[in-house]
């Protein structure tokens, strides 16, 4: 993808998130299987700018590791002193770079690539000298709130901040949502120029606009046409309804490119998660991290898939079923009371009610390999690591040990399983 080579976008992750009542950077909860940051950064990546640049300070370490490989830059803030001072962090960075600074906030996660890219053209056509993204809602509370002109111009006068505003101030439904788009120039020497003078006693990023049109500078707003897209996470609660809004708007995406979810209201999938059309996913279902489900696959209900599995073509896991690290193979099902994990698994082959793949010996994890057409029986329990070849049989609540593995066409049964009918070739 070409870079724009005009577009420098910071991301404002710094912050401890106090409100979280967490030692958990905030930025690094997880939403839909990805860290907070990622979203944001992901959706960065989206419009290709020629830097991406992560102000990370409090649990540094943790967001550099989450952006491992990401092709981010990271300035660090030492001390966090505000939003403004963020910013001025990665001016060394910066600086010199020219064009438009696009600031994004950790902490608003469900912004859109489209949002922005109307909020960066708007910015370039009326030649602002910052544009800020708003949104109007019902109930603004911890809000910035949008300060404009009473006559008909209606032009923005100020940002000004929930715990320094007047009650009158406070009930301006105008949200700011922390996004704003600048021309590099202005806004590096206008950050010199914040000063600390409010009730938090932080160097306010909110406060450059009125410094701007102060200098007789252009500011412009774009609103965003749904707040639940900008809101901004500092709470738990915060944080569970941006999950729901995540998680619908991923299973509205699955359902437009063909996969049947029958109850999206029970249906959890993580954003990492691939499904081929014409898969079909069953109510109470939980599927997390990176899982990859092929074509006409049928998934629950109450099934759990975790990070690592991937079901081929054709496959269905049922009821209570969990698959973690496991491939399961074409038209190959394990309908219900299941635990796969650590495994490969061939096709066609039938996995018995209440069968395990025991792949923890109490220190290390350790594979089952199961061929085509085996007939696992019934609570069959596989200690691995332990090998099964094709067309195998099981009988019910056989216990398969550890390096016991089983040839092909042989049936074992019992604790410990031995094998009672020899396969083909020793017959
Ligand atoms: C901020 C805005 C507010 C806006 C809201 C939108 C300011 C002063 N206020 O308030 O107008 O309505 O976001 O969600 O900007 N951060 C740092 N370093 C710091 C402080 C914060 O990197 O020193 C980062 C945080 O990690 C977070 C983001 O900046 O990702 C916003 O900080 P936060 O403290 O949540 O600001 P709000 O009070 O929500
Ligand atoms: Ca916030």
């Amino acid at each position: 993808m070409k870079k724009r080579t005009d577009l420098s976008v910071v991301i404002l992750a710094a912050g401890k998130g106090k409100r979280m009542k967490s030692e958990r950077p905030k930025v690094m909860f997880d939403l839909a299987g990805w860290p907070l940051i990622r979203h944001v950064a992901e959706t960065a990546k989206a419009l290709t700018p020629a830097r991406l640049v992560i102000v990370a300070g409090h649990g540094r370490d943790q967001v550099e590791a989450a952006l491992d490989g990401f092709g981010a830059e990271i300035a660090i803030q030492r001390e966090q002193r505000g939003t403004g001072h963020a910013v001025r962090s990665a001016s060394r960075l910066l600086a010199k770079q020219g064009g438009t600074v696009l600031v994004l906030y950790g902490d608003v996660p469900l912004i859109t690539a489209a949002t922005l890219k109307k909020l960066l053209s708007t910015h370039r056509r009326r030649k602002a000298a910052a544009t800020i993204l708003t949104a109007v809602t019902a109930d603004p509370t911890g809000y910035g709130r949008i300060l404009r002109d009473d006559g008909p111009s209606g032009a923005i006068l100020a940002i000004r901040e929930e715990r320094d505003a007047t009650a009158a101030e406070r009930a301006v439904t105008e949200i700011n949502t922390g996004i704003m788009a600048f021309q590099s120039d202005l806004l590096w020497p206008a950050l010199t120029r914040l000063k600390a003078d409010n009730v938090q006693g932080e160097l306010y990023l909110t406060d450059v606009p009125g410094l701007l049109i102060g200098k007789g500078e252009k500011v412009v707003a774009v609103t965003a046409d749904d707040v639940l897209d900008v809101r901004g996470i500092n709470s738990l609660s915060d944080l569970a309804e941006a999950a729901g809004r995540a998680r619908m708007r991923i299973l509205a995406d699955h359902m437009e490119r063909g996969v049947r979810i029958v109850d999206p209201s029970t249906t959890w999938i993580d954003r990492a998660v691939k499904i081929r059309p014409g898969a079909t996913i069953f109510p109470f279902t939980v599927i997390t991290g990176c899982v990859s489900i092929g074509k006409d696959c049928e998934v629950g209900p109450f099934s759990h898939l975790r990070t690592g599995a991937t079901l081929r073509e054709g496959a269905q896991v049922g009821n209570f079923v969990e698959v973690k690290k496991t491939v399961v193979g074409k038209g190959t099902k394990a309908k219900h009371l299941t635990y796969l994990g650590d495994a490969v698994i061939g096709e066609r082959t039938n996995v018995g009610c209440g069968t395990i793949t025991a792949n923890y010996d109490g220190k290390d994890k350790h594979k089952t390999t199961i061929g085509d057409g085996v007939h696992v029986g019934s609570g069959t329990v596989f200690i691995a690591p332990v090998t099964i070849g094709d067309r195998v049989t099981t009988g019910a609540g056989a216990v398969i040990l550890p390096g016991n593995n089983v040839s092909d066409d042989e049936t074992v049964v019992g604790v410990p399983a031995r094998v009672v009918s020899a396969g083909k070739e020793r017959e």
